[in-house]
């Protein structure tokens, strides 16, 4: 089956649908759900999101502060436009979390994509510099866990990007809107799983020659970020929506 609409998960109700409909994966039924006259920009703040706001501008501050206090080179811009692409990445899945009613889910999904657009600008940006960073100061590929981490997380977003934007926008390329929608809980997983590693291999960075003696960036600045936006994050997850076993 071919449409012309974009496709939404089917629409709830808050008031009328059965408690599971909103309950999130920790904390109280309802604690995420977006009233239906409030503003999207409210989902960025409401439940468990603001420790995540916190550990997103911990994040940033963090990173910029220790790039920015010391000399500039070309490649000062890998870690400036990564980290700034993971607090894009958090603002993208913050918005549209709370969502529920299908007009809701539309307009979010419209500011998620471009929080995306953003920040997939910012991680390939990010990935060009150090390519050709490398290349030009004749130093070899591949010299740490972190890079590897870095490919793999390179990858997955570029997938996730690819299919996120297409079972949305193009549907009939899956075959039609019902399996294009069928396929939104993958990519619900495997986004959190992105952002998490995002975080794991920003903490590698701090164990980097020029993270850790460099650059002066510290790990536990970075790790208390980073469970600041796991626990204000994950929370909020709705169970029934990435249920993909059963
Ligand atoms: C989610 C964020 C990040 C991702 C996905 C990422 C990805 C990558 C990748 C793929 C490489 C390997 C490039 C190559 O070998 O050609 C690399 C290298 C590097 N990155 Fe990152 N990076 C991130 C954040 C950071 C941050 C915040 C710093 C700053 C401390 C940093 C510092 C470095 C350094 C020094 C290298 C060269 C060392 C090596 O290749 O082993 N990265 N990164």
């Amino acid at each position: 089956m071919t449409s012309t609409n974009p496709p939404t998960d089917p629409p709830t109700d808050r008031s009328a649908a059965p408690i599971t409909e909103h309950e999130p994966l920790l904390g109280r039924p309802g604690d995420v759900a977006q009233r239906d006259e409030s503003m999207l920009a409210r989902n960025l703040i409401t439940g468990t999101a603001p420790l995540a706001q916190v550990g997103g501008v911990m994040l940033v501050v963090t990173v910029w502060g220790a790039v920015l206090s010391h000399s500039w080179m070309v490649f000062s811009l890998h870690p400036l436009l990564n980290s700034l692409g993971v607090f894009l990445s958090l603002q993208a899945i913050l918005v549209l979390q709370p969502t529920h009613t299908a007009d809701q889910k539309r307009r979010g999904t419209y500011v998620h994509a471009a929080f995306n657009g953003l920040a997939a600008l910012s991680f390939f940006t990010a990935l060009a510099i150090v390519i050709w960073h490398k290349q030009h100061s004749g130093i070899p590929h591949f010299e740490s866990v972190h890079a590897y981490l870095g490919i793999v997380i390179y990858s997955l977003l570029f997938i996730q990007a690819f299919v996120g934007f297409t079972q949305y926008f193009v549907p009939r390329i899956y075959g039609g809107v019902d399996n294009a929608r069928a396929i939104y809980k993958y990519h619900r997983v495997s986004g959190y799983i992105i952002l998490f590693l995002y975080l794991v291999n920003i903490t590698l960075a701090s164990k980097l020659r020029y993270g850790e003696k460099f650059i002066h960036l510290k790990t536990w600045g970075v790790v208390v970020a980073g469970v600041l936006v796991v626990i204000g994050t994950y929370p909020r997850i709705k169970k029934q929506k990435i249920q993909i076993f059963g």
